[in-house]
């Protein structure tokens, strides 16, 4: 194991919960799921040290041990499946952080514990807090549909030009589905309503 890297907790009093950890303890908003969750990073500069989730009443939700590689995570994945620890969640990729992991349950204490590599941290100077959309994708990039195959994709242009200076003619369609990790805006709002439930 590498690192105790998070924990999440779901609170009744998201607004007065999310400016706390700011305003007093210091953290920063790395991202946002519109209106119904927040992640927030300490000094080491992780994407989220902490996940605070709106709900109804305050719960432990989960806490996120980073380990080395790739091989460890699907290790302690096998080593729960043969001790008989059921998963929260299987292997999946975070939006938010692009991390790769799997969550077991703790069924005797009612909240998980997820393993995880690839989290990244951000540079404080440069980055602006997302709002994310709250849709499985953003909990799961891997549940997204796959792109239509055609011609189009392949010829769509870089932004800023061609390859070889030639201006390009005309800026690609932008499809109106949100695609993982692009669907940003960094106005620091949350004034977003939304329907699906994301952890982080
Ligand atoms: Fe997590």
């Amino acid at each position: 194991m590498q690192k105790f890297l998070h924990a999440a907790w779901a609170t009744p009093n998201f607004e007065q919960t999310t400016d706390f950890y700011q305003q007093v303890l210091g953290f920063k908003v790395s991202d946002w799921v519109e209106s119904r969750a927040g992640f927030f990073r300490a000094a080491d500069r992780y994407h989220h040290s902490l996940v605070l989730i709106r709900a109804e009443r305050p719960v432990f939700n989960h806490f996120c041990i980073q380990v080395e590689s790739l091989d460890d995570v699907m290790r302690a994945r096998h080593n729960a499946l043969k001790g008989g620890v059921k998963l929260r969640d299987d292997l999946l990729r975070h939006a938010p952080s692009g991390s790769i992991g799997f969550y077991m349950k703790d069924e005797m204490r009612g909240f998980a514990i997820e393993f995880c590599i690839g989290h990244p941290q951000l540079d404080d100077a440069t980055h602006q807090p997302r709002i994310l959309p709250s849709v499985p994708e953003t909990m799961n990039v891997w549940t997204a549909s796959l792109p239509p195959p055609g011609p189009a994709a392949a010829a769509a242009p870089v932004a800023g030009g061609t390859a070889d200076g030639a201006p390009v003619a005309a800026a690609p369609e932008v499809p109106a589905t949100w695609a993982p990790g692009t669907g940003v805006t960094a106005d620091g709002s949350r004034d977003i309503s939304g329907s699906a439930v994301v952890a982080g």
